[in-house]
């Protein structure tokens, strides 16, 4: 079975002439969940990970899993107002407006090996976002991950410097 197929194309949403990929379908298949899961970790597995961050909310699922695959911990990128330690936070651009992710300072020290992880990429604001807040903690991602790259739109390109290795399990044009 090709991954792809578990993708469900959703036209015209949220507004028309976009195409939205909509990963739910591959979630609630459980061999599609675990393949998907076991590709990234052989991606990674030479890689000694020390933690996974993952992006709210679906960066959560995947990183989850891919953290007790790889033995790494697993640290949450949220939204503004959602951690309840101490934070730091950046803004990125979204399609309307602006919104804030937020990293507990502790999260990770200097020096550890993480490993960022979203579901998908599109323009690459919120997964900049994250790795910029890694950077401020002294632990620059030693790759980026997505399930999904939509092709095209930046992320890679906005991403590079940031991270050693930009890696997607599949693209769609
Ligand atoms: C989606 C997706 C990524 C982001 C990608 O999240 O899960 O986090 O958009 O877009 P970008 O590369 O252009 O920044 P969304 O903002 O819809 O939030 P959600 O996961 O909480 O639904
Ligand atoms: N699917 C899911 N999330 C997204 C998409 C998409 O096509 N584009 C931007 N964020």
């Amino acid at each position: 079975m090709d991954l792809k197929t578990a993708i469900r194309a959703i036209p015209d949403h949220p507004k028309p002439g976009i195409v939205y990929r909509d990963i739910t379908p591959l979630m609630a298949d459980g061999e599609a969940f675990r393949r998907t899961v076991e590709g990234l970790a052989s991606a990674f597995k030479a890689h000694r990970i020390d933690k996974v961050a993952g992006i709210e909310a679906r960066g959560f699922v995947f990183g989850a899993a891919l953290a007790t695959a790889l033995g790494a911990g697993f640290v949450p990128v949220r939204k503004r107002g959602k951690l309840p330690h101490d934070t730091i936070s950046r803004s990125y651009s979204l399609e309307y407006g602006e919104d804030v992710l937020e990293l507990h300072r502790d999260a990770v020290a200097p020096g550890e090996r993480v490993l960022l992880i979203d579901d998908l990429i599109a323009t690459g604001g919120t997964a900049v976002a994250a790795a910029e807040l890694l950077a401020e903690l002294g632990a620059r991602p030693v790759a980026c991950a997505f399930v999904i790259e939509l092709e095209g739109l930046g992320g890679r390109e906005a991403l590079a410097g940031l991270t050693d290795e930009v890696f997607s399990l599949m693209q769609f044009g």
